[in-house]
C-alpha cells in the first residue's frame, strides 16, 4: 500500500518518527495531495532544498501565526539580508555570551518564585515564560506580565508562595503563559523608544529606520516577530530537554557525572526532539530532485524533524545518545534562513538544564503519560510535571 502522510492526528501527535521512518523509507520525495505540498523527509533533499536559491521563502501561506509578509522570514534576497542585517550582530556569539548573567538570573528568579514544595509543572512555570522575559529583555520592551499592562492578555495570578526575595518576577510563573503581547504593545515601545535611542534590539531597528534601511512597518513586524520566533520555539524546545533527559536515566546520570558534556547534550536534544519539526519553500522554477520535478510554483514541506534521524547521516538515529560526536543536525535550518536565534536558543537551553540539574539532585518525572500539542509545524509538549525532591 502506498505510504500516507497524515500529520496531526491524535496518533501522529504522539509519535511523528513512525509515518517520518515510512516516509523516508519507501518514498522520500512524496506528493501529498492533502496538503498540496511535496514531503521531503531525507536529510540530502532537505538540505538541497533550503540550500538552492530557485526555491522562495516568499509567498507562501503564513505557517504560524506570526509569519509576516514584511520580516526576513518570508523575505528572499535581496530584501532578506537587508532585514536580516540590522539585528544579526546583536545575536552573535559575543554578544549572546555577555548576556548570560541576565539570564541566569531570569531562569533563578523564576524558579525562587515558582518553587512549590515538591512538584511543579516545568512548561508553566518556567520553559514557557523564561525565554519570552529573555526576548522582552534583549527588546527593550517592559515585560507587561511585570507591569501590569498587557494588552490581549488576562492579567497575572498572584504567585502561589511568597519567595521572600523581593522578586521582580513575583507572578509570571503563574501567570497564563501563553500571552502574547499584541501588535499595539510594540507599537507603543517603538513610539517611546522614537524619542530617546537605546542600546537595545528595538533601538537597532531604530537606527535602521532613520538610515531609511527599513520602513516602519517592517520595523514593526521585526519586533514582533523576533519576539514571537524567540518565544515558542525555545520554551517548547527546553521542556522537550527535560523531558529526554529524565526519561533516559542512564544519560542524565551521564551528564551529571561529566558536565562537559552539556554542549553535546544539547545538540542531541536539538537532533532527536526540535520543536520546529517543517518548514515549507515554493519552487520558482522547475527543478529536479531525485526521481521526481517539482515543477515551477509548487510548495515542499521540508520535515527538519525526519532529517535529523536520517541513518545515511547519523548513525543509529533512532536513539538518544549525548556522548554522539558527529551531529550535523539541521534543527535550526540551513541557508540564508538559518535561525538568527540559535545562539541564544542553546545559551538558554544550557543555562535552564544546568540549574534544574544543579539546583535539583533529586529530579523526576511524576509521570510518563505525556501529552504533546502543537502541529507539525511547531510540537511540544503541553506541560510536564515534575518532582523536585
Ligand atoms: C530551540 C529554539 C529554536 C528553534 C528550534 C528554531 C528553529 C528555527 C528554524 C528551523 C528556522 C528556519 C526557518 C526557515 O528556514 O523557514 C528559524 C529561523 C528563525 N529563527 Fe529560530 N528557532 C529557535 C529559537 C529562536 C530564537 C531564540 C530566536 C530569537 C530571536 C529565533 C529567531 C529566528 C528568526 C528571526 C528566524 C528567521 C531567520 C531568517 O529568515 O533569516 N529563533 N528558527
Amino acid at each position: 500500500m502506498a505510504v500516507t502522510f497524515i500529520p496531526n492526528t491524535p496518533e501522529w501527535m504522539a509519535d511523528p518518527y513512525t509515518s517520518y521512518r515510512e516516509l523516508r523509507e519507501q518514498d522520500p520525495i512524496h506528493w501529498s495531495e492533502a496538503l498540496g505540498h511535496w514531503v521531503l523527509t531525507r536529510y540530502a533533499d532537505v538540505v538541497s532544498v533550503l540550500k538552492d536559491e530557485r526555491f522562495s521563502a516568499a509567498n507562501r501561506p503564513p505557517q504560524r501565526r506570526w509569519d509576516r509578509p514584511t520580516t526576513m522570514v518570508t523575505a528572499d534576497p535581496p530584501d532578506h539580508g537587508r532585514l536580516r542585517k540590522s539585528v544579526r550582530h546583536r545575536f552573535s556569539l559575543t554578544a549572546i555570551n555577555a548576556q548570560r548573567p541576565r539570564i541566569q538570573e531570569i531562569v533563578d528568579e523564576l524558579l525562587d518564585v515558582a518553587e512549590p514544595p515538591g512538584e511543579m509543572d516545568f512548561v508553566a512555570q518556567l520553559s514557557r515564560p523564561f525565554p519570552r522575559t529573555v526576548m522582552l529583555g534583549l527588546l527593550g520592551v517592559p515585560d507587561p506580565l511585570l507591569s501590569g499592562s498587557l494588552h490581549e492578555a488576562t492579567p497575572p495570578k498572584p504567585a502561589a508562595k511568597d519567595s521572600g526575595k523581593g522578586s521582580k518576577l513575583r507572578g509570571v510563573a503563574l501567570a497564563p503563559g501563553t500571552a502574547m503581547p499584541g501588535e499595539r504593545y510594540f507599537e507603543e515601545a517603538l513610539e517611546k523608544h522614537r524619542e530617546e535611542l537605546t542600546d537595545d534590539l528595538l533601538g537597532e531597528l531604530l537606527k535602521a529606520e532613520a538610515g531609511r534601511e527599513m520602513s516602519p512597518e517592517e520595523v514593526l513586524d521585526t519586533a514582533v516577530i523576533l519576539y514571537a520566533a524567540g518565544q515558542e520555539t525555545t520554551a517548547k524546545m527546553i521542556a522537550n530537554c527535560l523531558y529526554h533527559l529524565l526519561k533516559n536515566p542512564d544519560q542524565l546520570a551521564a551528564l551529571r557525572a561529566d558536565p562537559s558534556l552539556l554542549e553535546s547534550t544539547t545538540e542531541e536534544l536539538l537532533r532527536f526532539e526540535a520543536p520546529a519539526h517543517a518548514i515549507t519553500r515554493r519552487a520558482t522554477a522547475d527543478v529536479a530532485l531525485g526521481e521526481e520535478t517539482i515543477r515551477k510554483g509548487e510548495k515542499v514541506l521540508c520535515i527538519l524533524a525526519a532529517a535529523n534521524r536520517d541513518p545515511e547521516v547519523f548513525d543509529d538515529p533512532e536513539r538518544l545518545d549525548i556522548t554522539r560526536e558527529s551531529n550535523p543536525h539541521i534543527a535550526f535550518g540551513t541557508g540564508i534562513h538559518a535561525c538568527l536565534g540559535a545562539t541564544l536558543a542553546r545559551v538558554e537551553i544550557q543555562i535552564a538544564i544546568e540549574t534544574m540539574l544543579s539546583r535539583y539532585p533529586k529530579l523526576r518525572l511524576t509521570t510518563d503519560d505525556v501529552e504533546w500539542e502543537g502541529s507539525f509545524i511547531i510540537r511540544g509538549l503541553a506541560s510536564l510535571a515534575i518532582s523536585l525532591s
